[in-house]
Protein backbone atom coordinates (compact mmCIF):
# COMPACT_ATOMS: atom_id res chain seq x y z
CA UNK A 1 0.00 0.00 0.00
CA UNK A 2 1.52 3.22 -0.54
CA UNK A 3 0.50 6.80 1.03
CA UNK A 4 0.91 10.23 0.05
CA UNK A 5 2.01 12.92 2.56
CA UNK A 6 1.54 16.20 2.47
CA UNK A 7 2.08 18.41 5.63
CA UNK A 8 2.57 22.35 6.68
CA UNK A 9 0.41 23.50 3.91
CA UNK A 10 -0.16 26.89 5.60
CA UNK A 11 -3.14 28.39 3.30
CA UNK A 12 -5.27 31.10 3.15
CA UNK A 13 -8.30 31.67 2.29
CA UNK A 14 -7.46 33.81 -0.69
CA UNK A 15 -5.13 31.62 -2.96
CA UNK A 16 -2.97 34.61 -3.58
CA UNK A 17 -1.45 34.14 0.11
CA UNK A 18 2.25 33.67 0.34
CA UNK A 19 4.79 32.63 3.53
CA UNK A 20 8.02 32.96 3.87
CA UNK A 21 8.40 34.15 -0.22
CA UNK A 22 6.44 31.09 -1.04
CA UNK A 23 2.44 31.36 -2.26
CA UNK A 24 1.34 27.93 -0.52
CA UNK A 25 -1.61 27.81 -2.76
CA UNK A 26 0.29 27.44 -5.97
CA UNK A 27 2.70 25.30 -4.09
CA UNK A 28 0.88 23.04 -3.05
CA UNK A 29 -0.87 22.44 -6.01
CA UNK A 30 2.65 21.46 -7.88
CA UNK A 31 3.45 19.12 -5.56
CA UNK A 32 -0.18 17.51 -5.92
CA UNK A 33 0.26 17.90 -9.49
CA UNK A 34 3.78 16.02 -8.85
CA UNK A 35 2.17 12.98 -7.70
CA UNK A 36 -0.19 12.40 -10.19
CA UNK A 37 2.46 12.93 -12.53
CA UNK A 38 4.40 10.20 -11.36
CA UNK A 39 1.29 7.87 -11.89
CA UNK A 40 2.12 7.13 -7.74
CA UNK A 41 -1.06 5.20 -6.88
CA UNK A 42 -1.73 6.10 -3.91
CA UNK A 43 -4.39 4.38 -1.11
CA UNK A 44 -4.90 7.56 0.97
CA UNK A 45 -3.28 11.23 2.09
CA UNK A 46 -1.71 11.69 5.42
CA UNK A 47 -1.88 15.92 6.09
CA UNK A 48 0.24 16.19 9.30
CA UNK A 49 -1.44 19.77 10.24
CA UNK A 50 -0.79 23.46 9.74
CA UNK A 51 -3.13 23.09 7.44
CA UNK A 52 -4.27 26.59 7.12
CA UNK A 53 -2.02 29.67 8.36
CA UNK A 54 -4.22 31.12 11.22
CA UNK A 55 -6.79 31.72 8.62
CA UNK A 56 -9.86 29.19 8.94
CA UNK A 57 -11.69 30.16 5.92
CA UNK A 58 -8.11 28.28 4.40
CA UNK A 59 -10.04 25.12 5.03
CA UNK A 60 -12.82 25.44 2.34
CA UNK A 61 -9.65 26.32 -0.09
CA UNK A 62 -8.38 22.93 1.20
CA UNK A 63 -11.56 21.16 0.90
CA UNK A 64 -11.93 22.43 -2.57
CA UNK A 65 -8.28 21.75 -3.82
CA UNK A 66 -8.06 17.47 -2.21
CA UNK A 67 -12.04 16.37 -2.43
CA UNK A 68 -11.93 15.66 -6.51
CA UNK A 69 -8.60 13.21 -5.77
CA UNK A 70 -10.96 10.54 -4.75
CA UNK A 71 -9.01 8.92 -1.49
CA UNK A 72 -9.03 9.07 1.97
CA UNK A 73 -7.79 12.71 3.31
CA UNK A 74 -6.61 11.61 7.35
CA UNK A 75 -5.68 15.20 9.05
CA UNK A 76 -4.17 15.82 12.33
CA UNK A 77 -4.23 19.69 13.61
CA UNK A 78 -0.94 21.77 14.07
CA UNK A 79 -0.13 24.90 15.83
CA UNK A 80 -1.53 27.21 12.98
CA UNK A 81 -4.93 25.35 12.78
CA UNK A 82 -8.14 26.18 14.55
CA UNK A 83 -9.17 22.27 15.76
CA UNK A 84 -12.75 23.32 16.03
CA UNK A 85 -13.06 25.23 12.83
CA UNK A 86 -10.73 22.35 11.44
CA UNK A 87 -12.51 19.19 13.01
CA UNK A 88 -16.28 21.02 11.79
CA UNK A 89 -15.31 21.55 7.87
CA UNK A 90 -13.36 18.52 7.58
CA UNK A 91 -16.03 16.26 9.26
CA UNK A 92 -17.39 14.69 6.31
CA UNK A 93 -15.76 12.09 3.31
CA UNK A 94 -13.48 12.18 1.79
CA UNK A 95 -12.00 13.79 4.98
CA UNK A 96 -11.05 12.30 8.43
CA UNK A 97 -10.15 14.60 11.23
CA UNK A 98 -7.73 12.70 14.02
CA UNK A 99 -9.61 9.41 14.75
CA UNK A 100 -7.71 5.90 13.65
CA UNK A 101 -8.18 4.21 10.02
CA UNK A 102 -7.40 0.44 9.10
CA UNK A 103 -6.58 -0.21 5.58
CA UNK A 104 -5.37 -3.12 4.45
CA UNK A 105 -2.97 -4.69 7.20
CA UNK A 106 -2.45 -0.75 8.77
CA UNK A 107 -3.94 0.71 11.30
CA UNK A 108 -3.12 4.63 11.28
CA UNK A 109 -3.46 6.83 14.36
CA UNK A 110 -3.70 10.32 14.19
CA UNK A 111 -3.02 12.25 17.37
CA UNK A 112 -4.02 16.02 18.35
CA UNK A 113 -0.84 17.46 19.63
CA UNK A 114 -2.21 20.56 19.78
CA UNK A 115 -1.62 23.02 22.76
CA UNK A 116 -3.86 25.81 22.70
CA UNK A 117 -1.42 29.11 23.30
CA UNK A 118 1.62 27.20 22.79
CA UNK A 119 3.85 26.83 19.65
CA UNK A 120 5.16 23.89 20.33
CA UNK A 121 2.78 20.73 21.24
CA UNK A 122 1.46 18.43 24.32
CA UNK A 123 -0.38 15.29 24.21
CA UNK A 124 -3.54 15.57 26.84
CA UNK A 125 -3.81 12.66 28.73
CA UNK A 126 -6.95 11.53 26.70
CA UNK A 127 -4.91 11.59 23.58
CA UNK A 128 -2.23 9.28 25.14
CA UNK A 129 -5.30 6.98 26.34
CA UNK A 130 -6.78 7.13 22.89
CA UNK A 131 -3.19 5.86 21.53
CA UNK A 132 -2.88 3.11 24.17
CA UNK A 133 -6.50 1.77 23.58
CA UNK A 134 -5.77 1.92 19.79
CA UNK A 135 -2.63 0.01 19.99
CA UNK A 136 -4.84 -2.03 23.12
CA UNK A 137 -7.13 -3.33 20.29
CA UNK A 138 -5.71 -3.91 17.38
CA UNK A 139 -2.26 -5.98 16.54
CA UNK A 140 -2.18 -4.34 12.71
CA UNK A 141 0.94 -2.80 12.07
CA UNK A 142 0.76 0.66 13.70
CA UNK A 143 2.01 3.85 11.91
CA UNK A 144 1.24 7.03 14.30
CA UNK A 145 0.83 10.61 13.02
CA UNK A 146 1.20 13.76 14.87
CA UNK A 147 2.30 17.47 14.43
CA UNK A 148 4.69 18.08 16.67
CA UNK A 149 8.15 15.78 16.74
CA UNK A 150 8.74 13.50 19.78
CA UNK A 151 12.52 13.76 19.01
CA UNK A 152 15.11 16.05 19.25
CA UNK A 153 15.77 17.69 15.49
CA UNK A 154 19.70 19.21 16.82
CA UNK A 155 18.23 22.60 16.38
CA UNK A 156 17.94 24.72 19.21
CA UNK A 157 15.05 27.37 18.55
CA UNK A 158 12.80 23.71 17.51
CA UNK A 159 13.73 21.81 19.72
CA UNK A 160 12.02 24.16 21.97
CA UNK A 161 8.57 23.92 20.28
CA UNK A 162 8.54 20.23 19.90
CA UNK A 163 6.39 17.80 21.79
CA UNK A 164 6.57 18.65 25.71
CA UNK A 165 5.85 15.67 26.98
CA UNK A 166 7.75 13.03 24.81
CA UNK A 167 8.24 10.70 27.51
CA UNK A 168 4.69 10.32 28.00
CA UNK A 169 4.25 9.43 24.38
CA UNK A 170 7.15 7.10 24.30
CA UNK A 171 6.09 4.98 27.13
CA UNK A 172 3.09 4.46 25.30
CA UNK A 173 4.49 3.54 22.01
CA UNK A 174 7.61 0.90 23.69
CA UNK A 175 4.61 -1.14 25.55
CA UNK A 176 3.08 -2.12 22.07
CA UNK A 177 5.60 -4.03 19.67
CA UNK A 178 3.51 -3.51 16.61
CA UNK A 179 4.07 0.22 16.32
CA UNK A 180 6.29 0.48 13.11
CA UNK A 181 6.85 4.28 12.33
CA UNK A 182 6.23 7.53 14.16
CA UNK A 183 5.17 10.64 11.83
CA UNK A 184 5.05 14.39 11.77
CA UNK A 185 5.25 17.35 9.97
CA UNK A 186 6.19 21.05 12.06
CA UNK A 187 9.78 20.57 11.30
CA UNK A 188 10.04 21.53 7.43
CA UNK A 189 12.44 19.44 6.67
CA UNK A 190 13.33 15.91 6.16
CA UNK A 191 14.16 13.75 9.40
CA UNK A 192 14.65 9.89 8.97
CA UNK A 193 15.77 7.76 12.30
CA UNK A 194 14.80 4.72 14.39
CA UNK A 195 14.38 4.26 17.98
CA UNK A 196 14.10 0.78 18.97
CA UNK A 197 13.04 -0.77 15.83
CA UNK A 198 10.03 2.14 15.28
CA UNK A 199 11.35 4.01 11.79
CA UNK A 200 10.71 7.53 12.25
CA UNK A 201 9.75 10.13 9.24
CA UNK A 202 10.13 14.37 9.55
CA UNK A 203 8.40 15.84 6.48
CA UNK A 204 9.58 18.96 4.40
CA UNK A 205 6.71 21.63 3.76
CA UNK A 206 4.77 22.13 0.69
CA UNK A 207 5.88 25.35 0.77
CA UNK A 208 8.89 26.75 2.05
CA UNK A 209 11.63 24.90 4.35
CA UNK A 210 13.68 25.70 7.58
CA UNK A 211 17.52 25.35 7.33
CA UNK A 212 18.87 21.69 9.39
CA UNK A 213 20.84 21.92 12.41
CA UNK A 214 19.93 25.73 12.99
CA UNK A 215 20.38 27.11 16.33
CA UNK A 216 18.06 30.10 15.05
CA UNK A 217 14.90 30.17 13.20
CA UNK A 218 16.28 30.42 9.34
CA UNK A 219 14.10 29.62 6.11
CA UNK A 220 16.20 27.42 3.69
CA UNK A 221 16.06 27.62 0.18
CA UNK A 222 14.89 24.10 -0.31
CA UNK A 223 12.30 23.86 -2.91
CA UNK A 224 8.50 22.41 -1.33
CA UNK A 225 8.36 18.75 -0.80
CA UNK A 226 6.22 15.73 -0.16
CA UNK A 227 6.52 12.54 1.28
CA UNK A 228 5.73 8.47 -0.36
CA UNK A 229 5.32 5.69 1.62
CA UNK A 230 4.89 1.91 0.78
CA UNK A 231 3.76 0.34 3.42
CA UNK A 232 4.36 -3.71 3.29
CA UNK A 233 2.35 -6.39 4.45
CA UNK A 234 5.29 -7.98 6.46
CA UNK A 235 5.34 -4.08 8.33
CA UNK A 236 8.37 -2.87 6.64
CA UNK A 237 8.31 0.64 5.55
CA UNK A 238 9.68 2.09 2.48
CA UNK A 239 9.56 5.65 2.18
CA UNK A 240 11.10 8.46 0.05
CA UNK A 241 10.98 12.59 0.24
CA UNK A 242 9.98 14.16 -3.51
CA UNK A 243 11.11 17.64 -3.74
CA UNK A 244 9.18 19.74 -6.11
CA UNK A 245 11.12 22.24 -7.66
CA UNK A 246 8.50 24.36 -10.01
CA UNK A 247 10.33 26.60 -11.62
CA UNK A 248 11.98 24.49 -12.94
CA UNK A 249 11.05 20.59 -14.62
CA UNK A 250 10.17 17.71 -13.07
CA UNK A 251 10.89 16.86 -8.95
CA UNK A 252 14.03 14.94 -8.07
CA UNK A 253 13.76 12.18 -4.91
CA UNK A 254 15.69 11.95 -1.93
CA UNK A 255 16.12 8.28 -1.07
CA UNK A 256 15.44 7.37 2.90
FE1 LIG B 1 4.38 24.60 9.81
Amino acid sequence: MQILQITDLHLYGNAGGSLRGVETDSSLRHVLDDAAAAAFDYSAILVTGDVVQDDPTGYLHFKSLLTGLGKPVLCIPGNHDEPDAMRQSLRDEPFQYCGTRRIDDWQFIMLDSYDPGHVGGRLGAGELQRLDAALTHSAAHALVCLHHHPVAMDSRWLDSIGLANAEDFWRVIDAHAQVRGVVWGHVHQVYEGERDGVRLFGTPSTGAQFQPHSDRYAVDSRPPAYRRFELRPDGSIHSEVRWVDFIGAAGHAAAG
